[in-house]
C-alpha cells in the first residue's frame, strides 16, 4: 500500500505513522504536513530515516502539491488525520478551521475521486454529535448536531466525504472517537496540559464547575482502531471509537495531582468555555461487532503511563512551551 497520511506531525497522526511503519514493513507511508504550531517533526524522530517513510511539508489545501504527491508516488490509500483540532482556538477565530478542516477535506476528497483512490479514512470525532445529557450515548445514528466552530468545521468535512462517496463513489470511510490522551499530545489539551502546569508547580485551570464529561481513550487503542477500518472497513460507513470510560474534569485532574503528588490546591477555577459541551459518550458496539476491535488500555493504566511519559520527555515539551520546538525543522525545510 502507498499510503498518504495527513497531519501525520501531530499527536494522533505521529502515534500512527509510528505504528503504521512498525506493522506494515511493505508499506510506503507519505507523511504530509503543512507544521503549523500543532506539528512538532521530534515526534517522528525515531522513524525519520526508515526507507519506507518520507515527509513532506505541505498544505492540504494546495492542490497542485497534493495532486503531486498522490501522482507522483502512486497513492493508493488516503488517511486524513490533518486539522486544527482545538475547540478552544476556534472560539478565538474559526477561519482556519474552515480552511484546513472543510477545504482541505475537499481538495483530498477530489484527488480521491481523479486519482481512484481505493481506500479514503476522514478521521473525525465524537464532538460533531454535540452534547449529551446526563445518559445515554452517541451510536453512528445519532444526529449531527455540533457545537463548537471546530466540531462544526469537523461535521462539514463529514457531509463532503459521505457526499463523494454517494455521489463519486468514493471508498469514504468515516471514524469518530471520543477524547484522546497518550505520549506526545500538545499540552493545550486538558491531560497534557493538566501534567505540565503540576510539574510546573503552576495553576490547573479548571473551566466552569469541573463536572463536564469526557469520554478518555488511550491514543494506541485510536490508532488500532484506525488501522483496522483502513483495511477492513466498509466504504459509505462510520464508525464510533470511544473507551467506554467516562469522567469528569475534576476527576481526571485529581488522579494527575495524585500521581505526582501534588497538592489538589493547585487546582484553580476560571471562567467557562463559550458554548462548552457538557457531556460525550460513545457506544462503540459497531466496530466492535463488526471489526473485532476492543481497547486494551484501561484508563488508570494509560493515564499513569501518560504522566510517566511527560517526566520522562521533559526536554519534549520544554521546548514546545518555550517556542523553541518548530524552528530547526522549519528552516530546514523552508531552505530546500
Ligand atoms: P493535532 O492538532 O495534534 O495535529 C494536527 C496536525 O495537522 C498537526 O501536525 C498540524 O501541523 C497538521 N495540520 C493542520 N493543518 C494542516 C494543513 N492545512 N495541512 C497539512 N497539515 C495540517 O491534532 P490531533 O489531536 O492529533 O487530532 C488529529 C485528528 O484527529 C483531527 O482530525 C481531530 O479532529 C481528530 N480527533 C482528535 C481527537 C483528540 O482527542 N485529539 C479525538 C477525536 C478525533
Ligand atoms: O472528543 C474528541 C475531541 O476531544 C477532539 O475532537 C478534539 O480535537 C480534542 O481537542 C478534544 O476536545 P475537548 O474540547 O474535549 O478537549 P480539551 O482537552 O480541550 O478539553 C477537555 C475538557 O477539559 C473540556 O471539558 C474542557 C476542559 N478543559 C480544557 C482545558 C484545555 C479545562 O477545564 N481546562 C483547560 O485548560
Amino acid at each position: 500500500m502507498n499510503l498518504l497520511v495527513t497531519g501525520g506531525a501531530g499527536f494522533i497522526g505521529s502515534n500512527f505513522v509510528m505504528r503504521m511503519l512498525a506493522r506494515y514493513p511493505s508499506y510506503r507511508i507519505f507523511n504530509v504536513d503543512k507544521l503549523t504550531y500543532a506539528g512538532n517533526l521530534e515526534n517522528l524522530e525515531s522513524v525519520e530515516s526508515h526507507p519506507n517513510y518520507k515527509f513532506f511539508m505541505a498544505d492540504i489545501c494546495n492542490r497542485p502539491a497534493m495532486e503531486r504527491i498522490v501522482r507522483d508516488h502512486k497513492v493508493d490509500a488516503i488517511m486524513n488525520i490533518a486539522a486544527e483540532s482545538h475547540v478552544d482556538r476556534s472560539i478565538q477565530g474559526a477561519a482556519e478551521f474552515v480552511q484546513t478542516n472543510v477545504s482541505g477535506t475537499n481538495v483530498l476528497l477530489e484527488l480521491g475521486r481523479e486519482y481512484k483512490i481505493t481506500r479514503f479514512l476522514q478521521v473525525s470525532t465524537d464532538e460533531v454529535y454535540g452534547s449529551l445529557g446526563p445518559s445515554g450515548k452517541f451510536t453512528e445514528e445519532t444526529p449531527l448536531h455540533p457545537n463548537s466552530p471546530y466540531a462544526a468545521s469537523k461535521a462539514a468535512a463529514d457531509l463532503l466525504a459521505q457526499a463523494y462517496h454517494h455521489t463519486h463513489g468514493v471508498p469514504v470511510m468515516i471514524t469518530r472517537c471520543s477524547n484522546n490522551y497518550g505520549p506526545f499530545q500538545f499540552p493545550e489539551k486538558l491531560i497534557p496540559l493538566m501534567i505540565v502546569n503540576a510539574l510546573n508547580d503552576k495553576p490547573l485551570p479548571v473551566y466552569g464547575d469541573g463536572k463536564n464529561v469526557r469520554d478518555w481513550l488511550e491514543v494506541s487503542d485510536h490508532c488500532s482502531a484506525l488501522d483496522l477500518v483502513l483495511h477492513a472497513g466498509k466504504p459509505g460507513e462510520v464508525y464510533n471509537i470511544g473507551g467506554s470510560n467516562e469522567k469528569n474534569n475534576l476527576e481526571v485532574v485529581r488522579l494527575i495531582l495524585g500521581m505526582l503528588k501534588k497538592p489538589d490546591s493547585f487546582i484553580t477555577f476560571v471562567k467557562d468555555r463559550l458554548g462548552h459541551d457538557r457531556r460525550y459518550a460513545i457506544d462503540s458496539m459497531k466496530i466492535q461487532k463488526e471489526l473485532k476491535w476492543k481497547p486494551s488500555v484501561t484508563f488508570e493504566e494509560g493515564l499513569k503511563k501518560t504522566v510517566q511519559w511527560y517526566l520522562d520527555h521533559r526536554a519534549w515539551w520544554e521546548r514546545i512551551v518555550s517556542g523553541e520546538y518548530q524552528e530547526y525543522y522549519r528552516k530546514m525545510y523552508e531552505e530546500r
